[in-house]
């Protein structure tokens, strides 16, 4: 117990719950932000393997994995439409609308990369692991030209969130402000 006693727990409490987002909200902002990495690397390197079952499997863990995030996302976009916490922009005037566009802007590029990466898959008619076996909806160069919308979406939706997680950084170690404390797993102790 702190030195503050029983009201300072409670005090902690309430700041926990109006200070900062609920912790399903952190785990799925966490867990879509280690997903796109992971998506975009694969997506990025496998080609340079060289063709056989390693470079079947890769591409086998980024369809599967792809499927993960699709799954993340729609619990996220429940999750936030219905009782996750929303905390007001921390930003006044042109910053505060800045950060609201590019909040919609990431939530906007991570479904048409969802969706163009689920019509690449039927496309290809993708096989995960030899498990599953999706069936081939498109011919080759419809599928091709797939692969490239889909791979443009996902250096996009790399690019904003490079600016955001940016943002994020500047918040904390240039402003000092609680920005980013409100979106890390953890109590209200570290809030400012
Ligand atoms: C944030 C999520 C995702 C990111 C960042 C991402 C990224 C990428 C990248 C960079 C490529 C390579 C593009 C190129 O070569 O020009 C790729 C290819 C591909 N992705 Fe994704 N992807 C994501 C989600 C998904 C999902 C949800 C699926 C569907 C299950 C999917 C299916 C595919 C397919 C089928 C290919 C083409 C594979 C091939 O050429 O054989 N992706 N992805
Ligand atoms: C692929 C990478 C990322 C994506 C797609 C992403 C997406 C998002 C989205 C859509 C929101 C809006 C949440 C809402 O109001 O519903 C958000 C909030 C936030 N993100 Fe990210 N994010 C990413 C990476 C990062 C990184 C690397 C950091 C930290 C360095 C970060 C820090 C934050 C913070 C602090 C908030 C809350 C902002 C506020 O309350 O005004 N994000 N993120």
């Amino acid at each position: 117990m702190s030195s503050f006693g029983w009201g300072g727990l409670l005090i902690r409490i309430i700041l926990n719950r109006v200070m900062r987002y609920d912790s399903k909200t952190i785990a799925l902002h966490w867990a879509t932000v280690a997903l796109v990495l992971i998506l975009w690397t694969i997506g990025q390197t496998a080609d340079m393997l060289p063709r056989g079952p390693w470079r079947g499997a890769y591409w086998s863990l980024h369809f599967f994995l792809g499927f993960v995030f699709v799954a993340v996302l729609l619990l996220r976009i429940f999750w936030r439409s219905g009782r996750g916490t929303r905390l007001p922009p921390a930003d006044k005037g042109i910053l505060r609308t800045l950060a609201i566009s590019t909040h919609y802007l990431l939530y906007a590029l991570l479904v048409i990369v969802a969706l163009l990466g689920i019509a690449n898959a039927f496309a290809h008619g993708v096989s995960i692991f030899g498990l599953i076996k999706l069936p081939r909806l498109a011919d080759h160069a419809v599928a091709e030209s797939l692969t490239d919308i889909h791979g443009l979406a996902a250096n996009g939706l790399l690019a904003i969130a490079a600016l955001h997680a940016a943002a994020a950084l500047v918040h904390h170690y240039l402003w000092r402000d609680s920005v980013l404390e409100r979106m890390m797993p953890g109590d209200a102790s570290r809030l400012k």
